[in-house]
């Protein structure tokens, strides 16, 4: 499970002094110092009681004034410090509980509660407010994985637990599963999350923890939905880009995205079968398996 991070220190930091420390620095996971000084900082902001209050009333009374985009505000995020500049961001979640109107107007899932998945990026959290949500937590090997939908996976049962006003902990990429329920009250956790260039080409998956399989891989990137817009609009070139997508692409989703971009234009069930029939050999055991199954669910 997520490691947690036993780390005392009584000093408070504003958001700014926070962003500044980590800015200097950023942000390593895999690197132990790095690391220290990352739960650090998050310790101090989360001693601080006031600042994320007084940011929610003076964009309140702002009423979004500035809101263009580079910080996001939504029923369950709020962007403290937004990426684009180094490798970390900082955002504020939101834990409605079972009785909040917005679990009953929404439901669990809009705030992924009952939706177990893994992460394709470490990151680091403390319970800011409240009681916290609760995780069943579990653990996998990444590498033992292709990522095709109903795959079988070694997933190891290790504890229920929630995250507690000022615990600390650190999620490990490819690592650590979890299933959310709601918290007994309304919460709030603080993340820093390490971003990297490949992030977008590793995957993030959902799991069905009963019958220990891959639910399906959840971290889609935009260039897929291009792809498939593209051929779907008939343009000859994204044909042939994602024929050679499809055979010779770094990423295995992204192949598989190209294959079923091309079978998307196939109103023939004969003639999509032919596209899945090529990519079974196509050379990926992502893509084979996944072609395997648009095959049996065309017959
Ligand atoms: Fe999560």
């Amino acid at each position: 499970m997520p490691h947690v991070i036993a780390i005392e220190d009584e000093a408070a930091s504003s958001l700014a002094e926070c962003d500044d420390a980590l800015s200097v620095s950023g942000f390593q996971p895999e690197d132990e110092e790095s690391l220290h000084h990352a739960a650090l900082q998050l310790r101090r902001l989360g001693n601080n009681r006031t600042f994320l209050g007084d940011l929610l009333i003076d964009e309140l009374k702002r009423q979004h004034a500035d809101d263009g985009g580079e910080n996001s505000y939504g029923p369950q995020v709020i962007m403290l410090r937004p990426s684009g500049k180094g490798d970390f961001f900082i955002r504020a979640n939101i834990w409605p509980s079972e009785d909040e109107h917005a679990m009953r107007a929404s439901g669990g899932g809009a705030f992924v509660y009952s939706q177990p998945h893994d992460h394709n990026f470490n990151f680091l959290t403390v319970g800011y407010l409240g009681p916290g949500y609760w995780s069943n937590y579990y653990e996998y090997e990444y590498e033992d994985v292709v990522g095709y939908r109903g795959e079988w996976v070694a997933l190891r049962f290790i504890e229920r637990s929630r995250l507690e006003q000022g615990k600390i902990m650190l999620y490990r990429a490819h690592v650590d599963v979890h299933d959310q329920m709601p918290a007994d009250a309304l919460s709030i956790s603080i993340n820093i999350m390490h971003t990297s260039g490949a992030q977008a080409w590793l995957d993030q998956y959902s799991f069905d923890l009963e019958n220990h399989r891959i639910g399906r891989i959840i971290s889609n990137g935009s260039s897929e939905a291009f792809l498939r817009i593209a051929v779907g609009m008939g343009c000859g070139e994204a044909r042939d880009l994602a024929e050679g997508f499809g055979n010779s692409h770094p990423s295995d989703r992204m192949r598989l995205a190209a294959w079923g971009a091309l079978a998307s234009v196939e109103t023939d069930l004969a003639a999509r079968d032919g596209v899945w029939r090529a990519a079974e050999t196509a050379g990926s055991r992502l893509v084979a398996a996944e072609a395997k199954q648009r095959r049996m669910e065309l017959a």
